[in-house]
């Protein structure tokens, strides 16, 4: 495994594409500072250039090679939780390329946990001299699911060979959705927002910087008041927060235990056959061409095989996909967040 990473370090150093795990999903790497292989990304992926991409670094010690102003709570979170599945946004130095950041004034910051992300972080670090940065989205095309197994990436750029990406193997990854995004870049205007949110939950944040977990949650407040408004918009881009995105290509829906037993009742031939992902049995009849699948009761756990069990149902030959809403509750926002835009590419 060792020569593999040095390899794909070597590969980074050159402008060229290496995916490696990370706890959260699977990355679609290259050199940050390296405009070329910057613009590789975007055109695997098929993603719009003005979409910034997440710079993944070793650790936290050359923050200011990257972000021009480095604030205390960003110290303050990345003693608390680097490395791992927090992304920071901050102004970025001038020094890194803006098509980096799709254009716009920040950079996104982020130290993977996974042993195999931290050896490619700290070899190619090695082999730059200093101050290395990896540019990478989730290893998927635009808008679909994000991968947690390097047979997902492979399977994504069946296009590319070997000689265009190498896929480093790290198993399936531990969180299984991305990780969650603290905009510190607008701390004098709008304070810390929280804008994707993740494993690590407004709470742990908000515990950390010594404020209440709401106020992370401009969208969530129950403001429809302008200032709410406005914190929206100024908000900066963020392709995870499109309202429909991580789609599986068969349709989704979400309904409550109620809604999906009524439905299953009255469910014609040629919508068969379905899937029902659900938490517990439901007392239904038996019917050909219905599939129950039971998920996890705990969030961590559900987050951990989402993507999976998507991949896997879309490859299952079924016309549609039910899944039962999760609870309301904190703990449960990040997944709630996935679902629903995964539902939402077909509630036109
Ligand atoms: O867990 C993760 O964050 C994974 C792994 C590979 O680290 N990466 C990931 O990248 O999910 P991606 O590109 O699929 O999603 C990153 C999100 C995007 O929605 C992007 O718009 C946002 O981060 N982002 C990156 N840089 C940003 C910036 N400067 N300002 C605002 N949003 C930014
Ligand atoms: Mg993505």
């Amino acid at each position: 495994m060792d020569d593999l990473i040095r390899q794909a370090a070597h590969r980074l150093a050159e402008g060229r594409l290496v995916a490696f795990p990370t706890e959260t999903v699977y990355g679609l790497g290259a050199d940050a500072e390296n405009e070329a292989a910057i613009a590789r990304i975007y055109a695997a992926k098929g993603r719009p250039s003005n979409h910034p991409v997440i710079v993944h670094v070793a650790d936290g010690s050359d923050l200011e090679y990257w972000a021009s102003h480095v604030p205390a709570q960003a110290y303050a979170l990345i003693d608390a939780f680097w490395p791992g599945p927090l992304t920071l946004i901050l102004p970025r130095a001038d020094r890194v390329p803006a098509a980096v950041a799709g254009g716009q004034a920040t950079i996104g910051l982020r130290c993977p946990a996974h042993p195999v992300a931290q050896y490619l972080l700290k070899a190619f670090t090695q082999l730059k001299g200093g101050n290395a940065g990896v540019a990478a989205p989730s290893a998927n095309k635009f808008g679909q699911v994000s991968p947690t197994q390097a047979g997902h990436v492979l399977a994504e750029f069946a296009e590319l060979d070997d000689d265009d990406l190498l896929v480093l193997e790290g198993g399936a990854s531990e969180v299984g959705i991305e990780s969650t995004i603290v905009d510190l870049s607008r701390l004098d205007s709008v304070g810390p927002v929280i804008l994707r949110p993740g494993h690590i939950t407004a709470d742990d944040i908000a515990r950390v910087l010594e404020i209440k977990a709401e106020s992370l949650l401009p969208s969530e407040r129950q403001s429809a008041d302008d200032a709410g408004q406005e914190r929206q918009s100024e908000a900066p881009r963020v392709s995870g927060s499109l309202k429909a995105h991580y789609a599986p290509r068969t349709p989704l829906h979400v309904l409550s235990r109620d809604e999906i037993f009524d439905w299953v009742g009255q469910l014609t031939q040629e919508q068969l056959p379905i899937a029902c992902v659900v938490f517990d049995t439901l007392n239904a009849a038996e019917q050909p061409g219905v599939e129950w699948i039971l998920v996890p009761k705990d969030p961590k756990a559900y987050a951990r095989k989402l993507y999976a069990l998507l991949r896997q149902l879309d490859k299952g030959g079924f016309r549609g996909l039910v899944f039962e809403q999760p609870p309301g509750e904190a703990a449960w926002r990040a997944v709630n967040d996935r679902l629903g835009r995964a539902a939402a590419a077909f509630s036109r």
